[in-house]
């Protein structure tokens, strides 16, 4: 009788034991129910706007050399040279302008014959419509040209799963001090 009320016992704590792992959905982050909430084709397109400010040198610097070939120096380009930046990015483009974000991330220069930089970089909002939001661009920067087009292959907060294209437009170039203000376009599709 004892043996018997035993596996009893033991047939119900397995029973209990399955149902639990039933009852309990094994998807527990809110992420995994925003995903499945997703509708194909429900993808909506933002139009974003800035300016992004580039110091490498001076009192309010925000991109520092992390690395460079022993032939960065004798190349016209900069061939090698990577930096790592946290550059401000604003409303207006002014540095005094409202400040909307950060870009962070390395670019570093990729052409041997015309100056191009390859970015890998996170656009972060910290105000405005898109605080708390990001995304990133990974591509090739020819700086030189009047616009440079780059594509945005992901990222967070409203910008999950996003894709999209970033148009780049020199502001200003100044040789002696170095900073760059460029001016940004961009199209994100996103859900
Ligand atoms: C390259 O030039 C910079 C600045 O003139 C200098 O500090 C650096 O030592 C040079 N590097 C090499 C590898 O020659
Ligand atoms: C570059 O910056 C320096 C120092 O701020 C300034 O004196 C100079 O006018 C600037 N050059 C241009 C072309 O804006």
């Amino acid at each position: 009788m004892g043996k018997q009320l035993l596996v009893v016992v033991f047939f119900f704590m397995s029973m209990i034991a399955f149902t639990g792992a039933e009852s309990k959905p094994w998807k527990t982050r809110p992420v995994d129910d925003w995903r499945d909430s997703l509708v194909p084709g429900k993808e909506k397109v933002s139009h974003l706007h800035f300016y992004f400010h580039d110091t490498p040198k001076g009192r309010s610097q925000s991109s520092v050399q992390v690395a460079q070939a022993p032939v960065t120096n004798q190349s016209a380009t900069f061939f090698g040279a990577v930096m790592m930046a946290d550059d401000p990015l604003t409303e207006g483009p002014e540095p005094t302008s409202k400040l909307l974000g950060r870009a962070q991330g390395m670019y570093g220069s990729a052409g041997q014959k015309e100056l191009t930089l390859l970015m890998v970089m996170a656009y972060s909002f910290t105000s405005g419509k898109y605080k708390g939001s990001s995304f990133s661009i990974m591509g090739n920067n020819p700086v030189m040209h009047p616009v440079r087009e780059m594509p945005i292959v992901g990222g967070t907060g409203i910008f999950r799963f996003a894709r999209g294209v970033a148009m780049a437009k020199t502001y200003i170039f100044n040789t002696t001090t170095g900073v760059a203000i460029v001016e940004y376009d961009a199209k994100i599709l996103h859900f």
